[in-house]
């Protein structure tokens, strides 16, 4: 970490510590009760258990024993040559973990084929918007949930961020591609791959002496409510950040863009009785699971550092232009999770932003001629471009392996 970065933790920290947000020893579950109900989901009903204490068992048993029996290198070179929804599973993996993939790539009955290419089309209409909040501003958002933080941090992955956010950024744009969800597609692949992979950290984690400590006393990480809060902070903040930027979003738009995120989440392992079936059950569960849980921590006040050194790099060699960087991240999270993240304020760009916002938003849709768009938007519309770049960039090469350790040292 540079000396700026230190500094701008720092600083955070000490603002934080004053309104009595900070982070390292913040409760990690500082969560209202669980009231959302069944009927809100696309089950229609369910038990109504609070998914705090609902977890992946049958994802879990299998990948806690690929760890302990020494299979995780051959499996994982066989998941290498999986890449395509369409494709037959490599032969060769163990009988057991063919089963359970066979099962967890099928589709819910309930997935609606024409709703997914809708999708797909508004996924690659709106894709700007759709990266940048989904990418950076997702981003962004994880690191101010603290057990996502934690567990990120405490993780294989956590020790080379770089790697980490090029195989993140696998499932995202996957969501985002024309083929989605069709045989050429992906996102089947890396959403069972992902499974996979949580089910691995819910094994390693808790013999973390590292992220028990700041585990305020949970055993095991990645609960079904975890994953739920996580997609929130993509789906729901993405669809709610459109709607506050005006970007006309018809009806059904709106709920293919919700449907393809459904379909994601049951692939993810999460249990139907917990998808929102409507943005306005999305929202009241959003309102119920993330918002509460908001906070700073030292390992996302690191991870931020991290990610916006990488897009400082990205967007400009010489560092130059970190404030825009900053200030962008900020626009796009808020004031408040910007300074949960550490994120220093910048007031000239953030007045900037602000103001040419809605004109880079009208004259993208066409609703006003380009005369009328300031020339600095242009400055931001590139910044917001090339942030969207770098992760696209990221995605080349990258595979979503299971991990057979936590974070080393
Ligand atoms: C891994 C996506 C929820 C913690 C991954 C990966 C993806 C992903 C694509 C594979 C990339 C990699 O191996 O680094 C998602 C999505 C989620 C979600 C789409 C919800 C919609 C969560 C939550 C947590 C979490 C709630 C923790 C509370 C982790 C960790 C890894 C991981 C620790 C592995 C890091 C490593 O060892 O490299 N996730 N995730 N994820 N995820 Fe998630």
């Amino acid at each position: 970490m540079d000396g700026l970065d230190r500094r701008n933790m720092l600083m955070a920290g000490g603002a934080l510590d004053a309104i009595g947000a900070s982070g390292a020893a913040s409760p990690a579950g500082a969560r209202a009760l669980w009231t959302w109900s069944p009927k809100s989901s696309v089950a229609g009903a369910g038990g109504g258990r609070d998914p705090e204490w609902v977890w992946d068992g049958e994802a879990d048993r299998l990948i806690a024993s690929v760890i302990d029996r020494g299979d995780v290198s051959r499996v994982n070179e066989l998941l290498r040559t999986w890449t395509r929804n369409g494709q037959p599973l490599p032969s060769g993996l163990p009988a057991d973990v063919r089963d359970f993939m066979e099962r967890a790539r099928q589709l819910p009955s309930w997935a609606d084929r024409n709703l997914l290419e809708a999708a797909a089309d508004f996924n690659k209409s709106r894709s700007f918007y759709l990266n940048l909040l989904n990418g950076v501003g997702g981003g962004m958002l994880s690191t101010a949930i603290p057990r996502e933080a934690r567990s990120v941090y405490h993780s294989k992955g956590g020790a080379d961020m770089e790697d980490r956010v090029a195989r993140t950024s696998l499932l995202g744009f996957a969501i985002g591609d024309l083929n989605a969800y069709r045989p050429d597609g992906d996102v089947i692949v890396q959403a069972v791959k992902t499974r996979m992979v949580h089910a691995a950290v819910r094994h390693l984690l808790p013999r973390s002496p590292a992220w028990s400590q700041t585990s305020g006393g949970r055993k095991i990480p990645i609960s079904q409510a975890d994953i739920m809060v996580t997609w929130h902070s993509l789906a729901t903040y993405a669809m709610q950040k459109l709607t506050e930027w005006k970007v006309p979003v018809s009806p059904a738009d709106a709920s293919a863009y919700l449907h393809v995120w459904q379909v994601t989440a049951h692939m993810l392992g999460v249990h139907d009785e917990y998808v929102p079936a409507t943005w306005d059950a999305a929202d009241a569960q959003s309102e119920q699971v993330l918002d509460p849980v908001l906070a700073s921590t030292r390992e996302g006040l690191e991870l931020t550092a991290i990610l916006l050194r990488q897009l400082a790099e990205q967007t400009s060699p010489g560092g130059i232009d970190r404030p825009l960087v900053n200030a962008l991240a900020r626009f796009l999270v808020g004031a408040r999770v910007a300074d949960m993240d550490g994120i220093p304020e910048e007031p000239f760009w953030e007045k900037v932003i602000t103001a040419v916002w809605p004109k880079l938003i009208a004259s993208r849709e066409k609703l006003i001629p380009l005369p009328l768009v300031p020339p600095l938007a242009w400055t931001i519309d590139e910044a917001a471009r090339q942030y969207i770049l770098f992760y696209q960039a990221k995605r080349q090469g990258a595979h979503i392996e299971i991990p057979e350790t936590q974070r080393p040292g």
